[in-house]
C-alpha cells in the first residue's frame, strides 16, 4: 500500500492511499485529526471521497458510466430497467427465474393502502409533485409496520415495496391534480407499461401505452439509475446513517433532487427552452446571459461536477428524442432550440475552458414532454429512475463494515467567548 507524506508544524506523517478497482486513489484522513489535530477542508467535497462503493464506477474524463461493471450503453435499450434496478440492488443481472419472482413482486406492492389516498386531498391542486413525492413517500413508513427491521429478508422486502409503490404515488399525484379519478395499478402489465397506464389509461377499454413510448421510458429510467455519489444519493446515505428507516432516507433524497442544481434542472431546461421560443428563439442572447458574471442565469442542463466530457446519457438521450418524436411525428420547435443552444455552446470559449457539456437534464425533458408529462412532474421521473440507485446505496451504506453515523466537522469562523 502506497502512502502520502504531510509535514506539518516539523510533523511529519505518513497517510495510506487507497486505491480502487478502477486505479482511482485517495489518500485516507481517517486518522488525520488524531494525529495532527487538523482536519481537511473541501466546501462542496468536490475533492473528498465519502466512502467506498461497489455500485457505479464514473470517468468523467472519459464520459464513462458503468452499473456494477456494465457500461450503460450495453443496458440501455437492452434489458429492462426492473433488471437493472436488480443489478443495483443484488450486483448481478437477474437470470429468468429470479426476473420473474422479482417482477411478480413488484407487481404485488405496487398499491398503496387505501387510507393514504386520503392524504392526496390535504394537498393544494398547484402543490409541485416532488413536495406530495416526498411526503408520501415518508408516510409510507406509518403503514409498513417492518420499517425499521433490520434483517435482510425484511430490508429487502422493503426496498420492493418502496420500488413498487412510489410509482403509483407518482401517477395518483398526477391523477390528482388534474381533478381525474386514480387509475389503480394493473397487475397484468410490466413496470413501465403499468405506469403509463396510472397516469394515462383514463379507463379506456385496453388501454395499450405506445410501444414507442414504453420503450424510451425504460430506457430513460435506465439512464437515470444510479449516478455514484451526487447529491441526492449523498443525502440518502447521510439521512440513512442514523439508521432512520428507509423510508427517511429515500424521502430525504427526493427533496435534495427537486433543486434546479440537480435534478430538477430538467424541468429548469424546459422552462428556459421556453422563455427562449418566447423571445423568438433568441438561443444566442441567452448564451451571453450564462457567461456574464453580473448574472445569475445559467445555461440549464449543461455542466456537471463530475463529467468534464460529454456526459454519456445526454449522447443516448438526444438519440432517443430524435427517434421518438420522429416516430411519433411530433415537430417539437424546443428541441430545435435545445440543438441550436447546444452547438453554439459547446464552440463558445466560455463553455469550452469550463469544459461544460449538456448533462443528463438537457434532452429528457423533450421526451417527457411528448409523452403528455407536464413539466412540473419531470423531477418526479427522474426520481423514478434514480429509486434504485438510492436503495442500493443505503443497503451498501448499512452493511458495510466500516459503518458509522455521518458527521463531518467544520472550520469555526464565528464569534470567539463574549
Ligand atoms: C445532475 O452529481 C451528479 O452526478 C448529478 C447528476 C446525477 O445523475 O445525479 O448527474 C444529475 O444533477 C446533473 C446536473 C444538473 N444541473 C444543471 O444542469 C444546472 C446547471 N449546471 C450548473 O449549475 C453546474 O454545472 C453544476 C451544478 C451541475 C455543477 O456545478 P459545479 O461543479 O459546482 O461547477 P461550478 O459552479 O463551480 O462551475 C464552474 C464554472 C463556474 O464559472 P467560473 O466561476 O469558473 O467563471 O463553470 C461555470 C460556473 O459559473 N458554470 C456554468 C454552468 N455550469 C458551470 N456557467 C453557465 N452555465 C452553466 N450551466
Amino acid at each position: 500500500m502506497s502512502s502520502a507524506k504531510l509535514i506539518i508544524n516539523n510533523q511529519e506523517i505518513n497517510l495510506p492511499i487507497i486505491s480502487g478497482t478502477e486505479d482511482e486513489k485517495g489518500i485516507d484522513i481517517t486518522q488525520l485529526r488524531k494525529q495532527t489535530g487538523h482536519i481537511t477542508y473541501d466546501p462542496g467535497y468536490a475533492n473528498t471521497g465519502s466512502c467506498a462503493s461497489k455500485i457505479t464506477f464514473i470517468d468523467g474524463e472519459k464520459g464513462i458510466l458503468r452499473y456494477r461493471g456494465y457500461p450503460i450503453e450495453n443496458l440501455a435499450g437492452k434489458v429492462k430497467f426492473t433488471d437493472v434496478s436488480y443489478l443495483l440492488l443484488y450486483g448481478e443481472l437477474p437470470n429468468k427465474e429470479v426476473k420473474s419472482i422479482f417482477s411478480k413482486k413488484l407487481r404485488q406492492h405496487a398499491n398503496i393502502h387505501e387510507d393514504m389516498k386520503r392524504f392526496f386531498d390535504g394537498f393544494p391542486l398547484n402543490a409541485h409533485p416532488m413536495a406530495t413525492l416526498s411526503s408520501m413517500v415518508t408516510a409510507l413508513s406509518a403503514f409498513s409496520p417492518d420499517a425499521s427491521e433490520n434483517d435482510d429478508e425484511a430490508i429487502n422486502d422493503t426496498m420492493i415495496k418502496i420500488l413498487a409503490k412510489v410509482k403509483t404515488i407518482a401517477a395518483y399525484s398526477y391523477r390528482k391534480y388534474r381533478g381525474l379519478p386514480f387509475i389503480y395499478p394493473n397487475p397484468d402489465l410490466n413496470y413501465v407499461e403499468n405506469f403509463l397506464h396510472m397516469m394515462f389509461s383514463d379507463s379506456q377499454e385496453d388501454f395499450h401505452a405506445d410501444p414507442i413510448l414504453v420503450d424510451a421510458l425504460d430506457l430513460l429510467l435506465i439512464l437515470h439509475a444510479d449516478h455514484e455519489q451526487n447529491c441526492s444519493t449523498s443525502t440518502v446515505r447521510m439521512a440513512g446513517s442514523s439508521l432512520s428507516n428507509i423510508f427517511g432516507a429515500v424521502s430525504s433524497g427526493i427533496s435534495a433532487l427537486w433543486g434546479p442544481l440537480h435534478g430538477g434542472a430538467n424541468q429548469a431546461v424546459l422552462e428556459m427552452l421556453k422563455k427562449i421560443k418566447e423571445d423568438n428563439g433568441d438561443y444566442k442572447k441567452y448564451i451571453k446571459l450564462a457567461k456574464s458574471k453580473d448574472s445569475t442565469f445559467r445555461l440549464m442542463g449543461f455542466g456537471h461536477r463530475v463529467y468534464k466530457n460529454y456526459d454519456p446519457r445526454a449522447k443516448l438521450i438526444k438519440a432517443v428524442a430524435d427517434n421518438v418524436l420522429s416516430k411519433l411525428n411530433i415537430n417539437d420547435p424546443l428541441l430545435d432550440i435545445a440543438k441550436e443552444l447546444e452547438l453554439a455552446a459547446l464552440e463558445d470559449e466560455y463553455f469550452i475552458a469550463r469544459r461544460l457539456y449538456p448533462n443528463v437534464d438537457f434532452y429528457s425533458g423533450i421526451i417527457y414532454r411528448a409523452m403528455g408529462i407536464p413539466t412540473n412532474m419531470f423531477t418526479v421521473m427522474f426520481a423514478l429512475g434514480r429509486l434504485p440507485g438510492w436503495l442500493a446505496h443505503w443497503n451498501e451504506m448499512i452493511h458495510s463494515e466500516d459503518f458509522r453515523i455521518n458527521r463531518p466537522r467544520q472550520i469555526y469562523q464565528g464569534s470567539t467567548k463574549r
